[in-house]
């Protein structure tokens, strides 16, 4: 490996701390690391002390949304449209499980995580089970694609494949890896993981498509005649993918995209707003939103803005294709980083000492010609894991799972 462009590229960024140890690593240590720093894009930490693009006036609407009586009222006509679909192999699921779950302190992927009480029930577990409804009712089969991390890949893979795939046919379930992102301090120097190692983490969920086509699974997919790819969060364990009522209201009103959302608690919960931002579908994140926005109302009364997003996306795979290779904005998260320090030790950090770099996959809405807001029923489909206690969090997923009938 050419140690000259490594060095330059270190220089150019500030970097050259990374080489620190250098003189103490074996030969194959030194290709390791020099690899990591030639394929590790460092461009993101440019991004570093610019503020959020996003500012000044911004010509924000309302998106009428598809509430619950009307979905209601077309029901049949919705569910059998999404019931063929699935039957002609249309419709293709991925579970985004590349993220890290920090909030949760959970040490393995957050879809390994038993949120059973008496027995085991592991969220990837549950999240199949909920796929399975689905499928045993329109007797087919569903891809089941799965984005990891360079992190969690092994450990994934094995899981599925020692717990039997929970009963899914193998041949429809795929993983695939999600690329990597530099982190750093908050003087914007990449932390290290060891003598040889970058710190590295997964750079988002908006770059799930690139990743996706990269493995060979949009292949894949276009093989087996998958027209629409349903994505969704790991830790939402009511989550119900390729919801056939969902797909087929997508079809039957001739949208190229549709995102799930749930009546807000109230105008300035904490969730995303999928809305219309220069005419086109944008998701504005409720720290985004003025109070001149909160405080419009419809005729009816009802707040314009009185729904948010849940993480549960349905996309035409033609339209992602058509966008694949637009850039989605980067957003610069802070977060606690674990790190080696200046006496070679590793430290878990208590609090937050740094920043990631992710690209998220609501930005993506903003990409499509047209997104349709289709409300869920919060109660039965809504229980995301993000925390360990409190708000969101293993507990309150716990009664939500009870309330449904899900024996624990
Ligand atoms: P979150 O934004 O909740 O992040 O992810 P997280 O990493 O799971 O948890 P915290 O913030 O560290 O506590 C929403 C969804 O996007 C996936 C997650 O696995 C989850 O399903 N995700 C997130 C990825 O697939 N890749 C990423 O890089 C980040």
């Amino acid at each position: 490996m050419n140690r000259e462009e490594v060095v330059k590229k270190l220089s150019e960024y500030g970097q050259e701390h990374l080489l620190k140890y250098e003189a103490e690593l074996s030969a194959e240590e030194k290709e390791s690391l020099y690899k990591q720093i030639l394929d590790t894009d460092f461009s993101v930490l440019k991004k570093l002390g610019k503020k959020e693009e996003k500012s000044g006036e911004r010509n924000i609407e309302g998106l009428d949304c598809l509430e619950v009586d009307q979905i209601e009222a077309k029901k049949d006509v919705y569910k059998a449209a999404g019931i063929k679909a699935i039957q002609e192999g249309k419709v293709g699921c991925v579970l985004l499980a590349g993220g890290q779950g920090t909030r949760l302190g959970y040490d393995h992927s957050k879809g390994m995580f038993n949120v059973g009480v008496t027995k085991t029930l592991y969220i990837f577990e549950q999240l199949i089970n909920n796929l399975t409804d689905v499928t045993d009712e329109a007797g087919a089969y569903v891809p089941f694609y799965i984005m990891c991390s360079d992190k969690n890949y092994g450990e994934i893979t094995e899981f599925f494949k020692e717990h039997d795939y929970f009963g899914y046919p193998k041949d429809y379930i795929d993983f695939f890896v999600q690329d990597m992102a530099p982190s750093c301090d908050y003087n914007g120097k990449i932390y290290m993981e060891g003598k040889n190692k970058l710190s590295l983490s997964p750079n988002g969920n908006g770059g799930w498509f690139s990743s996706f086509a990269n493995a060979g699974l949009l292949d894949d997919a276009t093989k087996r005649g998958v027209e629409w790819l349903n994505v969704f969060a790991i830790d939402n364990v009511l989550q119900r993918m390729a919801d056939p009522v969902f797909v087929g209201a997508i079809i039957e009103e001739g949208y190229v995209s549709g995102g799930k959302v749930v009546r807000k608690a109230n105008p300035d919960e904490r969730v995303g707003n999928l809305c219309l931002e220069d005419g086109k579908p944008q998701i504005v994140e409720y720290y985004e939103m003025t109070p001149e926005l909160l405080a419009m109302r419809k005729e009816n009364g009802d707040p314009v803005f009185n729904f948010g997003v849940i993480l549960n996306y349905l996309f035409g795979i033609k339209e992602l294709v058509d966008i694949i290779n637009k850039e989605i904005p980067l957003h610069v998260v802070e977060k606690k980083i674990p790190y080696m320090n200046e006496d070679g030790e590793m430290v878990k950090p208590e609090a937050i000492n740094g920043y990631k770099f992710e690209t998220l996959v609501l930005d993506m809405v903003h990409l499509m010609d047209n997104c349709l807001p289709y409300e869920v029923i919060r109660e039965k489909e809504f229980a995301p894991i993000k925390n360990a206690t409190g708000v969101d969090s293993v507990e309150t997923a716990r009664e939500l799972l009870k309330k449904n009938g899900v024996e624990l």
